[in-house]
C-alpha cells in the first residue's frame, strides 16, 4: 500500500475551504493508502496563537477529521508535537534549506506582509512541512492548490538531501482535486478562504450554525449583472458559489448554470444556503457526539504512539546520513 500524509492547522475551525481542498480527498483515499494525518499545531505557531484556544482547536480538528468520515481504523490521527521526530527533522531540514527559496514562498510573503514583527518559524515553516511528509517515506500528499509551491520545495529539499547525503527518501507527488482546489472568500472572491481570516463573513466554519451560515451565504459579494454564470475572471463571486453548489450536489456547474436561467442571486444563494446547512448538519451532529466522549483522546495516544514509532526509524536514518551524534544507531 502507498503511504499519504496531509496535515491541517489547529488555527480554527475548519472552513468549507479545508473541506473541499483537503478533508474531502482524505475521505476518498483512505481505503485506499496507508494514511497519516495530521494536526500541525507546531506550524500553527508560526503565527501568533492563544494558548487556550490553541488548545481548544486541537481537541476540535481531530473530532472534526472524524465527524466528516476519517475512520481512526484504517488512518492514522495524530498531533505533530506529540511526536518530536517533527521537529527533530524539520531542523535537519532546515539546515539543507536555502533563505532565499523560503523567501520566495507565496505563504511566507502574504502572512509576514506589513507585519513589524515576523517569527523566524514563519520563514521554516516549509523545511517544517518537508519533515512531515518525509518521516512517513509518503508517496502522495493531497492538498488545496495553495500548498502546492511548499510541496514543489519538498520535493527539492528531498532530492537535495538524498543527493548530498543518502539516498532516504521517498519523492512525494501532490494530489490536487480537480473542482473546488481553492474556494474563495466571501467578501473578497480573489483572495482564498481561509480560516484565520479576521473577517469573520469571509468563511463558512464546518460549525456555522444554519442562521449564520445562511446570512454568510447571502451576504457574500457577487456582482451587479444578476446572470448566474461561471467566469472566474469576471464574475469570481458568483463562479466561487457555483462551485460550491456543484461539490456539495454533485451536479455539474452548467446544470447549475441552467437551472438558474432567469433567476436573480436572490433564489441561487438562498438555495445554496439550504444546500451547505443540510450538508454540514451530519458531520456537526457526529462532531457534537465526539467532543464529549473518551473516545477522541484514546484515538490521537494510539496515532501518536503509532507516528512516533515509524517517524523515529527515518529520525536514525537521517542522523546516521548526516552523521549526527557519537555513533551509528
Ligand atoms: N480556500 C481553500 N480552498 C481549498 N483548499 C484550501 N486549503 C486551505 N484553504 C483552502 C487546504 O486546507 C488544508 C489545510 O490547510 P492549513 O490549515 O494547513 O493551512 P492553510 O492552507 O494556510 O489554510 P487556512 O485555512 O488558510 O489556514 P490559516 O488561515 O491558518 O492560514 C491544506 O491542504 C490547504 O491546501
Amino acid at each position: 500500500m502507498k503511504t499519504i500524509f496531509s496535515g491541517i492547522q489547529p488555527s480554527g475551525t475548519i472552513t468549507l475551504g479545508n473541506y473541499i481542498g483537503a478533508l474531502k480527498q482524505f475521505i476518498e483515499l483512505q481505503n485506499e493508502y496507508n494514511c497519516y494525518f495530521c494536526i500541525v499545531d507546531q506550524h500553527a505557531i508560526t503565527v501568533p496563537q492563544d494558548r487556550l484556544e490553541l488548545r481548544k482547536n486541537i481537541r476540535s480538528l481531530a473530532a472534526l477529521y472524524i465527524a466528516v468520515g476519517i475512520d481512526p481504523e484504517k488512518a492514522t490521527l495524530f498531533v505533530q508535537s506529540e511526536v518530536p521526530a517533527h521537529a527533530q527533522a524539520g531542523w535537519m531540514m532546515q539546515c539543507v534549506s536555502y533563505i532565499g527559496e523560503l523567501e520566495r514562498m507565496t505563504q511566507f510573503k502574504d502572512k509576514s506582509e506589513g507585519k513589524d514583527a515576523v517569527s523566524a518559524g514563519l520563514l521554516t515553516y516549509p523545511p517544517l512541512m518537508a519533515a512531515d511528509i518525509l518521516l512517513y517515506s509518503t508517496d502522495l500528499v493531497p492538498v488545496g492548490e495553495d500548498q502546492k509551491q511548499h510541496l514543489e520545495l519538498t520535493r527539492d529539499l528531498a532530492e537535495r538531501f538524498n543527493k548530498k547525503y543518502n539516498d532516504i527518501f521517498t519523492i512525494p507527488e501532490v494530489r490536487i482535486p480537480k473542482v473546488g482546489a481553492r474556494i474563495m472568500s466571501l467578501q473578497e472572491p480573489t483572495k482564498k478562504m481561509s480560516k484565520s481570516d479576521p473577517n469573520t463573513k469571509s468563511f463558512i466554519s464546518i460549525l456555522d450554525e444554519p442562521k449564520v451560515i445562511e446570512k454568510k451565504i447571502k451576504s457574500a459579494v457577487t456582482d451587479s449583472d444578476g446572470i448566474v454564470k461561471f467566469d472566474k475572471e469576471k464574475k469570481p463571486g458568483v463562479s466561487n458559489l457555483l462551485t460550491i453548489y456543484s461539490i456539495f450536489t454533485g451536479k455539474q456547474i452548467e446544470d447549475i448554470v441552467a437551472m438558474y436561467e432567469g433567476k436573480g442571486y436572490g433564489d441561487f444563494k438562498g438555495d445554496l444556503a439550504q444546500i451547505v446547512v443540510n450538508s454540514l448538519k451530519p458531520i456537526q451532529d457526529k462532531y457534537h457526539e465526539l467532543m464529549n466522549s473518551e473516545e477522541l483522546d484514546k484515538i490521537l495516544d494510539n496515532g501518536a504512539e503509532k507516528a512516533n514509532r515509524v517517524a523515529q526509524k527515518m529520525i536514525k536514518k537521517m542522523e546516521n546520513a548526516m552523521g549526527l551524534g557519537r555513533k551509528r544507531r
